[in-house]
């Protein structure tokens, strides 16, 4: 079964509140940063956990590892489930993140391949090997990959095995909902829903990814 992250990017708390509320029964996570927490403060966190479901904070952490227990044990004590770290700051720094998630009973996703055009001046193939490997090597739960390129997913997925694969880039970046969610845990939507009329509805019509 593949799962619908909603990416919560909106700028206030009543936004927020009022598109969780419309979506909360066709989706399996929310995913916010730091568009909504700057914009909201991060006690945004606790109001969002009455929705009962796993809440993923993606500051995508790239610090070195005292800095990114610091950050990472705010975020769980805010009332987070999960955390996105930038794996290319090394070993150290990812297991710190994965440390304060696994003690606190989260999940730390570290960032392969980014999903939009830039991502290739710096991260292509190769380098989000290596990630992947980092990302196994340091026991994190999962990886967050590229819905705009199923190819290179495949490749990710044969490094990662049974671990998450959590993927954005459906709709406003172009990727294909019917051709990724087959080869991903969780398929990550943002602006093709909260942006939509009828937000409801545009969650309804992605949930249905989790037969495919
Ligand atoms: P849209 O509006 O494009 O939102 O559906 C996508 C969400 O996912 C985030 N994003 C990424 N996060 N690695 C990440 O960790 C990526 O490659 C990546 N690409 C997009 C984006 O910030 C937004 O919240």
């Amino acid at each position: 079964m593949t799962e619908l992250m909603l990416a919560l990017d909106v700028l206030t708390r009543a936004e927020a509140m009022d598109i969780a509320e419309k979506t909360y029964p066709y989706i399996d996570a929310i995913k916010i940063g730091y568009p909504l927490v700057l914009g909201s403060g991060l006690s945004v966190a606790r109001d969002l956990a009455e929705f009962d479901l796993p809440l993923i904070a993606d500051f995508k952490v790239a610090d070195i590892p005292n800095t990114n227990r610091l950050i990472a044990e705010h975020v769980f004590e805010a009332g987070f489930s999960g955390i996105i770290t930038q794996g290319f700051t090394g070993r150290d720094s990812v297991s710190a993140c994965v440390d304060v998630a696994h003690n606190a009973g989260g999940k730390c996703y570290v960032v392969t391949e980014m999903s939009h055009p830039g991502a290739l001046d710096f991260m292509g193939e190769g380098v989000a090997e290596r990630l992947a490997e980092l990302a196994v090597e340091c026991n994190a739960d999962g990886i967050i990959a590229p819905a705009t390129r199923p190819e290179r997913v495949k490749a990710l997925r044969q490094i990662i095995g049974s671990k998450k694969i959590l993927s954005p880039g459906v709709g406003a970046q172009g990727g294909s909902a019917e051709e990724i969610a087959p080869l991903i845990d969780s398929m990550i939507v943002g602006r093709s829903i909260y942006n939509s009329e009828d937000p409801a509805k545009a969650a309804q019509s992605y949930s249905c990814v989790r037969d495919l």
